[in-house]
């Protein structure tokens, strides 16, 4: 039976790492996959982290299973972080949230619910967006429409275009927004952008659904918040989809979260019903660690404190690394414009690099991109700068 089947491609990140690992130049640099290096090129477990897991090895009296939505305390933590501890959402009771195995299992379970509960079929994604949207939706059994997001003559956001796209989305289609940090572009709408997208939402009558994997790496936690917050007017419906990959460096443990926000607290109960099938049927229900390091973290005030001054040093080394990203292509004579790299934010810059340039630099350079030309800043160190920079300028 297996005979006939053909071989898959690539993933088209997480296969560049694989090849990466197969390289055997000294020189090689991965900038494709999102992961967090610092300056000695390490993926360091955040101090909070390890402290939180101290704690939580000292006093945990069981493996048994966590609910299907998992832990109640961490789907609180979660709202609080995405809303703010105040906010009517919260009070009222219309969110709901479960406990994800990673940010894309929260894509796949919103996908799922979307499928079995509501009579759209259509999500529509930003061009560009993060490689895996698309299959996630498809998979989900979701037809997958696209929205102008970027212009790439003028490296900033295609707002008009944009905008009268989604004018154009019928009532009761879901649309996914990046809450922050854009991937790949690295591009947000401003806060008043998001507030007029708010108002075409309403007005199209489509529901909003947030990817919201980078919170902390923009402007900061409650600052990367704000375009999500310009959705949460009364009675409003809305999907969020929360990773701790990155803000917490908690890559392999694999925790994320689906927040669902219905116009009021009975019909969230009935959504968050049904959402308990779709993990059910998907999962069963979350694995345990990661959420339990997050809810750990976030309700002690002294390893929170801790771990926002982390997330806050995180961020000011990517800043730091675009600046000097710029900088150096400057000094070795480049003449094309990069100042937009020092203008994106979170972890990724939409190099305007091509699939030709990608591949002359991972076969000549050793230097390892992803096709669409998004190379992960937050790799860039000071020591692999200068040959990085000088391998770009070559295929210039
Ligand atoms: C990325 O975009 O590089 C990350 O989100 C990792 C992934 O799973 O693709």
């Amino acid at each position: 039976m297996f005979e006939g089947i053909e071989m898959a491609p690539p993933d088209a990140i997480l296969g560049l790492t694989e090849s990466f690992k197969k390289d055997p130049r000294p020189e090689k640099v991965n900038l494709g996959v999102g992961i967090y290096k610092d300056a000695q090129n390490n993926t360091p477990v955040f101090q909070s982290v390890k402290k939180a897991e101290e704690r939580l090895i000292a006093e945990e009296k069981t493996k048994s299973y966590l609910p299907i939505p998992g832990d109640p305390a961490y789907g609180l933590a979660v709202r609080e972080m995405v809303f703010g501890a105040e906010h009517e959402i919260l009070g009222s009771k219309r969110a709901v949230t479960v406990h994800t195995p990673g940010g894309t299992a929260a894509l796949r379970v919103g996908g799922d619910f979307i499928r079995r509960n509501l009579s759209c079929r259509r999500i529509w994604v930003s061009t560009p967006t993060w490689e895996n949207h698309g299959a996630v939706f498809n998979a989900a059994g979701l037809d997958v429409g696209t929205y102008p997001y970027y212009n790439a003559a003028d490296k900033v956001l295609a707002f008009d275009a944009m905008a009268g796209a989604l004018e154009r989305v019928p009532g009761g289609d879901v649309v996914l927004f990046h809450a922050c940090c854009h991937n790949p572009t690295g591009i947000d709408p401003t806060v008043d952008q998001w507030r007029q997208l708010a108002v075409i939402s309403q007005r199209a009558g489509f529901l909003p659904f947030f990817d919201f994997a980078y919170q902390g790496l923009g402007d900061g936690l409650k600052e990367d918040a704000r375009g999500l917050q310009e959705f949460c007017r009364s009675g409003c419906e809305i999907l969020v989809a929360s990773s701790f990959s990155k803000n917490f460096g908690l890559y392999n443990e694999r925790v994320g979260a689906l927040t669902l926000v219905a116009g009021t607290a009975d019909a969230a109960e009935r959504a968050f019903s049904q959402l308990k099938i779709c993990v059910r049927t998907n999962y069963s229900n979350p694995p345990n660690h990661g959420g339990a390091i997050v809810t750990t973290i976030l309700r002690d005030a002294a390893l929170r404190a801790l771990w926002e001054s982390e997330v806050r040093e995180m961020c000011a080394r990517i800043n730091g690394m675009r600046t000097l990203f710029v900088d150096t292509l400057r000094r070795l004579g480049i003449k094309q414009d990069f100042s937009f790299i020092a203008r994106q934010k979170g972890m990724f810059s939409y190099s305007g690099l091509t699939a030709e340039q990608v591949d002359a630099l991972r076969e000549q350079k050793a230097l390892y991109i992803v096709r669409s030309g998004r190379i992960n800043v937050a790799a860039l160190t000071p020591d692999n700068i200068e040959p990085v920079c000088r391998a770009i300028a070559s295929v210039l």
